[in-house]
């Protein structure tokens, strides 16, 4: 792929799909014989979790949520709305919420405190990225693909401005 200059990229594809085939491993020992859904968070989570979803040689369900957040382009406010919701319920499921960074941790916290509501078995937070530097809020992630220190990624799901999505790769924006 042609590459934009002002990139630098931190994690090459080869890098994503080998600890991604790890995380897989790790959920699949995790969750054999139980009722496991993945929850992606949209938009960011897409490419994630369909490399994730692949890498888990479980019988498994797959659904989406989407989250609004009030604020600017780069920063979370901790207002969030739903603005697209689960199509099947989760009462009794073992979820694992498959997102792309938690930055400041308010969205997957009101996400979180939102998924326990519905009563599920139990819920657990697969993440590609945390921003731990960036923390306002504790958020455990049971699933992590990497720290990264406070800078702002794109590629591999994750955009700036609805663009960069479909890098292989995560880079940082210069
Ligand atoms: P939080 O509520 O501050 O944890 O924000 C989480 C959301 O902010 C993520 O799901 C991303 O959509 C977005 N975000 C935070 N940091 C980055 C970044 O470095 N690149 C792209 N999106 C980001």
């Amino acid at each position: 792929m042609k590459l934009a200059e002002n990139l630098n990229v931190l994690f090459s594809e080869e890098v994503l799909q080998a600890r991604v085939r790890i995380l897989g491993a790790q959920i699949a020992s995790d969750y054999q014989g139980r009722d496991l859904v993945l929850v992606g968070v949209l938009k960011g989570s897409f490419i994630f979790l369909a490399d994730l979803a692949r890498a888990i040689d479980l019988p498994l369900s797959i659904d989406f949520v989407g989250l609004s957040s009030y604020g600017d382009a780069t920063e979370t406010s901790g207002v969030v709305q739903i603005t697209t919701d689960l199509t099947r319920p989760i009462v009794g499921k073992d979820v694992v919420v498959v997102e792309d960074i938690v930055d400041t941790g308010l969205t997957m916290k009101y996400l979180l405190e939102n998924l326990e509501t519905r009563h599920p078995r139990s819920v657990r937070v697969c993440s590609l990225l945390t921003k731990p530097s960036r923390a306002r809020v504790q958020v455990p992630v049971s699933y992590l693909g990497f720290s990264i220190e406070d800078k702002f990624v794109v590629g591999y799901g994750l955009d700036r401005a609805g663009l960069y999505r479909n890098l292989p790769f995560v880079a940082e924006v210069k």
